[in-house]
């Protein structure tokens, strides 16, 4: 692959990994790119590196534009391996003396992480650093999604270099928004539900702070998937949308089942719930990844989580989609708990009490089915289902 010319003089660099379909835990079934830049001006500069594995590549592509023995120094926007595990290879290459300019809590985490005593430069907030013709600033982005984030800033070409922000697992040699067109948007919204939602309030703070500081931003880079040029604005505005979690009228009813009881309850409410005019869908969490659950309760209004009671208690599958739901810090939802049971059934409400701490709006009593749902169970479900719709539809 041909490393390409973004802006004059500005060149994607990075490269592109087809093959992975698990990031972290994330699943990419479009794979992803570790995006990296170079800009050619008196001063030569590289911005970020790549995962270990790609740094062949990587060199490949700045040979083909410069030695990358002429680079003056390296940018690190973010620590995270994804963008650093080629670092120490590039410092080899480039000279291990030459400086990395990165944010204060970037110098700590790159120092610790590699234990090489490197030519860090630690930059403020707002910092200017003047390469020749152009004026490069670092803005901190703080938690977004890590302590050492920050975003680098080109005056004369306006663009952002963001990060992780923005961005979204995809591979392909479609690199603009106005190329591969609009569905790449259910790509950045993945990307938000799983790795920023959990930072909304930062993020619109952030996004406010770069409106009072008046940047200009005519491109946005993120260091995954494509970059937008066209509209950089819409991706922007799709960040206000969904920190401000703004829910449609949409619930989703997240459930395991043993031996199909409580996928006949979770079906039986989303029914119900679609009876009331609000989009529903059961989702079955083993025929479902954790990322793409997420990814569905990002713009929902109702969460309804149902699980069987196995052993006195939530059934494991049940659980790590509600830890993970947990962690991720969805806001202003409604919940309720669902379940059959065969004894004791402990389970449902283990479920109630984990959508509460998550401060979900609860729809009480929650519903519960000893056994097989019978015809009168699957009416109560229906009901049940109905209720919640009901309650989406008041915004409650
Ligand atoms: Fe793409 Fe936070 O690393």
């Amino acid at each position: 692959m041909k490393p390409v010319e973004i802006a004059k003089g500005i060149y994607s660099v990075g490269v592109i990994d087809w093959n992975i379909r698990d990031f972290h835990g994330y699943s990419t079934e479009k794979g992803s790119s570790y995006n990296a830049f170079l800009i050619v001006d008196e001063k030569v500069i590289l911005i970020d590196t790549v995962k270990k594995g790609h740094e062949d590549q990587l060199l490949d592509h700045i040979s083909q534009i410069i030695d990358p023995k002429k680079i003056d120094m390296v940018i690190s926007n973010h620590t995270e391996m994804d963008h650093t595990g080629g670092l120490p290879r590039i410092m080899h290459a480039i000279g291990e003396q030459k400086p990395i300019y990165c944010s204060k809590m970037g110098l700590k985490n790159l120092s610790q992480h590699f234990k090489q005593q490197w030519n860090y430069h630690a930059v403020e907030n707002g910092e200017e650093l003047n390469i020749g013709s152009r004026n490069l600033s670092f803005i901190e982005t703080r938690m977004l999604h890590w302590p050492d984030s920050m975003f680098t800033y080109v005056k004369e070409d306006q663009i952002l270099f963001s990060s992780d922000a923005f961005g979204q697992h995809y591979a392909g040699y479609e690199m603009f928004d106005d190329v591969v067109g609009p569905t790449i948007m259910s790509h950045a919204k993945k990307y938000f539900a799983n790795i920023l939602m959990l930072y909304a309030p930062k993020i619109l703070k952030l996004i406010e702070h770069v409106s009072e500081i008046g940047l200009e931003i005519k491109m946005i880079c993120p260091d995954h998937g494509i970059f937008w040029r066209k509209d950089p604005g819409k991706i922007i505005e799709a960040y206000v949308q969904w920190s401000n979690q703004i829910a449609g009228k949409k619930a989703v009813v997240i459930y395991d089942t043993m031996w199909h009881s409580t996928e006949k309850m979770a079906k039986a409410i989303a029914d119900g719930i679609s009876q009331e005019g609000v989009f529903a869908r059961p989702i079955h969490i083993r025929s479902s990844h954790r990322s793409d659950i997420i990814t569905e309760v990002l713009d929902a209004k109702a969460i309804v989580v149902g699980s069987p009671t196995l052993n006195n208690g939530i059934f494991p599958t049940v659980s790590d989609t509600l830890t993970y739901m947990k962690g991720l810090k969805p806001r202003n939802k409604i919940g309720a708990a669902f379940g059959s049971y065969g004894w004791s059934g402990e389970s449902i409400k283990l479920v109630r009490a984990e959508l509460e701490a998550m401060k979900f709006e609860i729809i009480e009593p929650d519903l519960r089915v000893k056994y097989v749902p019978d015809d009168a169970d699957i009416e109560a479900s229906v009901a049940f289902g109905r209720k919640i719709g009901q309650a989406v539809n008041k915004g409650r």
